[in-house]
């Protein structure tokens, strides 16, 4: 076998025939997982859909497959939730949710229950949920004002919310339901439950396309700066954070194993999607809506270790 390369100038690498070498092995893969079952309206989506965009702050971008289409965010949100609550009150963010890795399914109740209602962290379910009742705590119209923060980091008017996906996870919303109620009774929810769940469930069904996410987490590669604008978000220390969140956070009891294999800051969704970044670098995205056991997409997952075992550059 090959040595791999090592690269510490991104200048020398061509991502493009990177990207349609991914596409090519891609194609070749035996189909694994199944499209995420527990949303209805989730199920409906085409399995074999397969993009990725990548993204580099200098401007230049690659794509492949289904980039421009539009899918559910679902979990990736939590990222974008985490920056505004922290835009909005700072430090004390953590006083309600801690930093730690779960190790556990990103629904899971059992840890709150022994750990007084503070969730391990805000890319899992209940962190995610005790975020959304910070923001209706602090924003005078929540859902509406959530994406107007989203639009404006991805540079897009056209980001929306899917009512239909929101409505259908709110059918079937029993366990995020069930983890805000338990959260409640330790005092670290202060918002009436349904209106929290609605702005959860709403934030889950922003749709994006890999081209538009991978822009809008250009931020986390440019140390919490806009980079059409330069308009500060978060501070170069609060990137930090999010960025250490979610390379020990970002893919639940398989933060490990895509920490090992792709060596990058990233968040998955059940929608499929998997967005990552190289700091000061890229940042990129990758739609294939097969899901495996852990709820993380299975050829997502494969196509972002090809791509940093191909280029050779990782954080790592
Ligand atoms: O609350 C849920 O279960 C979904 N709206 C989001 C879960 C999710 O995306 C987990 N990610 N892998």
């Amino acid at each position: 076998m090959n040595p791999l390369p090592i690269n510490d100038d991104i200048d020398v690498i061509h991502f493009g025939s990177i990207l349609e070498e991914i596409q090519e092995a891609i194609a070749k893969e035996e189909p694994e997982g199944q499209v995420a079952q527990y949303i209805p309206e989730l199920a409906k989506v085409d399995p074999a859909k397969f993009g990725m965009h990548l993204c580099r702050l200098d401007g230049e971008s690659y794509s492949i497959g289904d980039s421009d289409e539009k899918f559910s965010l679902q979990s990736i949100t939590k990222v974008l939730t985490l920056t505004l609550a922290i835009s909005l009150i700072g430090d004390k963010v953590w006083d309600r949710v801690g930093v730690e890795p779960s190790g556990s399914a990103f629904n899971s109740l059992t840890l709150l229950e022994v750990e007084n209602g503070k969730p391990r962290n805000p890319l899992i379910n209940s962190g995610a949920l005790v975020i959304a009742d910070i923001l209706v705590s602090h924003l005078s119209d929540p859902k509406k004002d959530f994406l107007h923060f989203v639009r404006k980091l991805a540079g897009s008017a056209d980001i929306h919310y899917n009512y239909q996906v929101a409505q259908s996870e709110k059918d079937w919303g029993y366990r995020n339901a069930a983890l805000l109620n338990l959260m409640k009774s330790f005092g670290n929810v202060d918002n009436d439950i349904d209106t929290v769940l609605d702005l959860y469930f709403h934030m889950c069904s922003t749709e994006m396309s890999c081209a538009e996410l991978s822009r809008t987490f250009l931020l986390y590669a440019n140390g919490g700066k806009l980079v059409d604008t330069g308009e500060r978000i978060l501070s170069r220390s609060h990137t930090k954070r999010v960025n250490a969140i979610m390379q020990t956070c970002g893919f639940y009891d398989e933060a490990g194993e895509f920490s090992f294999k792709v060596g990058l800051p990233g968040k998955s969704g059940v929608g499929g999607g998997i967005v990552a970044i190289h700091p000061g670098q890229y940042s990129v995205a990758v739609w294939s809506p097969r899901l495996n056991r852990k709820g993380n997409s299975a050829l997502g997952m494969l196509a972002l270790e090809r791509l940093t075992s191909l280029s050779g550059l990782s954080i790592f």
